[in-house]
């Protein structure tokens, strides 16, 4: 399925087209690159939350980004729980702080 026609189905805008991509349906993840930082996010389709599949493509995700990027980005809310320990258990640190966020980093080489 087209990615654009999948997330407008999602009511989700993307901004910035995806360099590395993961589509299943059970979710999406993908890297877009701001400032040449790659930024990692996920999406995890509603009738597949909370069966693991998050960890899941994350994992295919950075495999795929193996070679090809040293370190990955993501921005997390600072209150969500969940996140950061998915971020901690795919071996992200917080590397900054900033607008009630942090800024995690996780090294690929
Ligand atoms: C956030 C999201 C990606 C989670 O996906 P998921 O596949 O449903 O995640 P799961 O429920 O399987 O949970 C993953 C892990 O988090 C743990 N977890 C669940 N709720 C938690 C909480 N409140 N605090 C800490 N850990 C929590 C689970 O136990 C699981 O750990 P385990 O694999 O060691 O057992 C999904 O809900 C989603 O797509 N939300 C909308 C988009 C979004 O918020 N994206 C993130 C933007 S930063």
């Amino acid at each position: 399925m087209n990615l654009r026609f999948y997330f407008r189905r999602l009511h989700v805008k993307i901004k910035h087209k995806p360099t590395v991509l993961v589509m299943r349906p059970e979710g999406v993840a993908m890297i877009r690159v701001q400032y040449d930082i790659p930024y990692f996010s996920i999406y995890v389709n509603k009738p597949y939350r909370g069966q693991g599949y998050s960890i899941k493509l994350l994992e295919e995700l950075f495999e795929k980004c193996r070679g090809k990027y040293d370190a990955i980005f993501g921005t997390i809310c600072i209150d969500n729980n969940q996140m950061r320990y998915i971020c901690r258990k795919l071996g992200f640190k917080k590397v900054g702080e900033f607008n009630n966020r942090y800024l995690m980093m996780k090294k690929l080489s």
